[in-house]
């Protein structure tokens, strides 16, 4: 299992960092989906970190949903399982080199293009 592949179909809740989130319901405890062209699913990503690692455009910031605070990947090297997520706070830079994508571990990520 890994992210929605039909995640565009769900409904936009709001927008963070001028990119679409989708599915997050803080009653039912979902993280949802941040990101249209770079969708990661919160829920199931566990701050692997190699999708930071790989993108050559730097599109990907560590982002704690439940304070909001942001760090660039120079700056933390999260322990696996931990709040951090990989927010795609640049999605705007994606040259779709798919490097993200294929990586993650879980398969929390998918490209869009176009
Ligand atoms: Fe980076 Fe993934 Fe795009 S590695 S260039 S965000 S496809
Ligand atoms: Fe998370 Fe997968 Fe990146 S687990 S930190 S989206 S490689
Ligand atoms: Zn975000």
């Amino acid at each position: 299992m890994g992210i929605d592949p039909n995640y565009l179909q769900k409904p936009v809740v709001r927008t963070h960092e001028e990119h679409e989130v989708r599915e997050e319901n803080k009653e039912e405890g979902k993280l949802g989906i941040h990101g249209r062209a770079v969708a990661v699913d919160f829920d199931l990503c566990i701050s692997d970190g190699i999708c930071l690692q790989v993108c050559p455009v730097d599109v990907f910031n560590w982002l704690d949903p439940n304070t909001q605070e942001m760090k660039k990947q120079s700056e933390l090297k999260p322990e696996k399982n931990s709040q951090w997520k990989a927010d795609p706070t640049r999605e705007k830079d994606c040259i779709f080199c798919m490097a993200c994508e294929s990586t993650c571990p879980v398969n929390a990520i998918k490209i869009t293009q176009g």
